[in-house]
């Protein structure tokens, strides 16, 4: 059974997009609708553990049980996880990598350009990494959304962001990943790898739990 398998653990969990303004009425977002993250959120809590969902602009409920922090950009989303005791971190947010330079105070006219227009961007935090490289950080797991060299891109960024678990994402296929209620997943680590077949959201969160909880306890002896 793996009822309480997570009993006396504190995990955070990231979800949703964020969103980054550009003027009052426009921003820079993508396609992630939280369902991921929080049915990882909801699963980890039935098997016992003390969740905090940290969430972009979404339009769902929040699971029973769980605490939920509603952020709108990658800053926020970054002091909120910064702000949280953890022993695991689950990066599961589609964070915008990059915001506009300046959020402009007006709404942009469209009489202020010609027929082309150039939007400055700067780099965002890169949440994930900056937890995992943190002094005593939390066992860290990333996500990957790929949509070519899956394997290449996910085993990259476990090195590159020091993480114990990578779980990687083809959303190449529209049936699975962003939006949809399935997903189909292959999880990496240092010297191993697990696939999961196409599921329910719900179903592979419950498995994903499974595999992070054996992991985390193993590695803590
Ligand atoms: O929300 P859904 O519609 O259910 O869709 C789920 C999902 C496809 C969004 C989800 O399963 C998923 O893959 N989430 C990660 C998407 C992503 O942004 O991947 P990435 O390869 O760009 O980022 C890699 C990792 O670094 C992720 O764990 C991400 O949370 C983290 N990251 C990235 C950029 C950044 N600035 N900060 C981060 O923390």
């Amino acid at each position: 059974s793996t009822e309480n398998i997570w009993q006396g653990t504190r995990i955070t969990i990231t979800a949703g997009p964020t969103r980054e303004a550009i003027d009052p009425v426009r921003y820079i977002s993508n396609h992630s609708s939280g369902k991921m993250g929080f049915e990882l959120a909801a699963a980890a809590r039935k098997m016992g553990a003390e969740v905090t969902l940290i969430a972009g602009p979404v339009s769902l409920p929040t699971p029973t049980g769980v605490t939920r922090i509603d952020v709108v950009t990658a800053e926020q989303m970054l002091a909120a996880v910064q702000a949280s005791s953890m022993d695991v971190f689950i990066s599961c947010a589609a964070v915008a990598d990059y915001r506009p330079a300046t959020v402009a105070e007006q709404k942009i006219k469209k009489e202020a350009n010609g027929e082309e227009s150039q939007l400055a961007l700067v780099k965002n935090p890169d949440i994930l990494k900056t937890i995992a490289v943190s002094a005593q950080p939390p066992f860290c797991i990333g996500f990957a959304a790929e949509t070519e060299n899956v394997k290449a891109h996910a085993l990259d960024k476990l090195k590159r962001k020091q993480l114990k678990l990578i779980v990687a994402n083809n959303v190449s296929d529209s049936r699975i990943g962003f939006n949809s209620n399935d997903n189909a997943v292959t999880v990496y680590w240092q010297n191993g790898e697990q696939d999961f077949a196409p599921q329910s959201k719900a179903l592979l969160a419950s498995e994903l739990n499974q595999l992070f909880a054996q992991h985390y306890f193993e590695l803590r002896g």
